[in-house]
């Protein structure tokens, strides 16, 4: 089990000092969704590559921001940028803004991100509240993370996402005319996206979307009791549900063409929370 708390301990110290309040929720944009923070009064943005052992981001689309926004009398610290395993890095150092939000305070964790969709109902351009998530490829790492063998008997189940939070999106979404999906969210390790065989067996195994982050954040958050909730944007088909090879740039064109939408749907919860 890694300790946390002496790993990031100088990147928390430089944290404490920057931050201009105790956000009262974190949310993490996902790819192609980081246009979100145009929407909010930001009072403060840190470079994370100015952030001491802050991993750096390597994707496009994902642009190594933290900001510090108000919106509706609501104290938000935003990611615009994710730390991914597909880019080398441990479990650990991936659920680095979990750990910050929820050091510095923030109770209420939104998950985002661009995801492929499965379900043969879903079209690119679909929001999919991620009502289930399935983590079973990342459960080896979670446990050496937060030493779960150890919990058995106690809050080994951890609960996720978090119902009540579920509704306040599906309830916003209504208010705002917003169309939502449900499903089930499955994590892959990547680099690579999937193939058609590894989507046929998601599909078996019940999966709507997949994505190659959020379950472990997720996992991370609940168990440190953060009320927590997941939304995907159907960027593409996945593999072999349609015929057309994927590529990051039509993830990140989905992404761009909601974006207001998403935006709509995001500010409408942040009110409501
Ligand atoms: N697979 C994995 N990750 C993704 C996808 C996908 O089809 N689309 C966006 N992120």
């Amino acid at each position: 089990m890694v300790d946390l708390n002496f790993k990031y301990k100088t990147l928390l110290d430089f944290l404490k000092k920057e931050t201009p309040f105790t956000p009262d929720i974190s949310i993490i944009l996902g790819s192609g969704l980081g246009d979100f923070a145009e929407q909010l009064k930001i009072n403060k943005t840190i470079l994370t590559g100015k952030i001491p052992n802050y991993p750096a981001s390597t994707v496009s689309g994902h642009k190594g921001k933290i900001h510090f926004a108000e919106y509706e009398n609501k104290k938000i610290i935003l990611f615009q940028g994710r730390i991914h395993f597909y880019e080398g890095y441990n479990i650990n150092e991936c659920i680095i803004p979990v750990f910050i939000s929820h050091k510095l305070g923030a109770k209420n964790l939104l998950l985002t991100n661009a995801a492929g969709g499965i379900n043969k109902n879903f079209v690119p351009g679909d929001l999919m509240l991620a009502n289930s998530l399935n983590g079973i490829l990342i459960k080896r790492e979670l446990t050496d993370l937060i030493g779960l063998t150890n919990l058995a008997g106690k809050d080994n189940f951890i609960s996720l996402p978090d119902p009540e939070f579920n509704e306040i999106i599906r309830q916003s979404a209504k208010a705002k005319g917003i169309k939502i999906k449900e499903g089930v969210y499955i994590y892959t390790k990547g680099p690579t996206y999937e193939t058609p065989a590894e989507i046929r067996f998601f599909a078996k195994y019940g999966a709507d979307a997949v994505g190659m982050s959020t379950v472990h954040e997720a996992v991370y958050s609940s168990y440190l009791g953060m009320k927590t909730a997941a939304i995907s944007c159907i960027t593409n088909f996945a593999a072999g549900i349609s015929l057309q090879k994927l590529t990051h740039s039509e993830v990140t064109e989905t992404a761009d063409r909601v974006k207001d939408t998403f935006a709509r749907l995001v500010k409408a919860i942040i009110k409501t929370l």
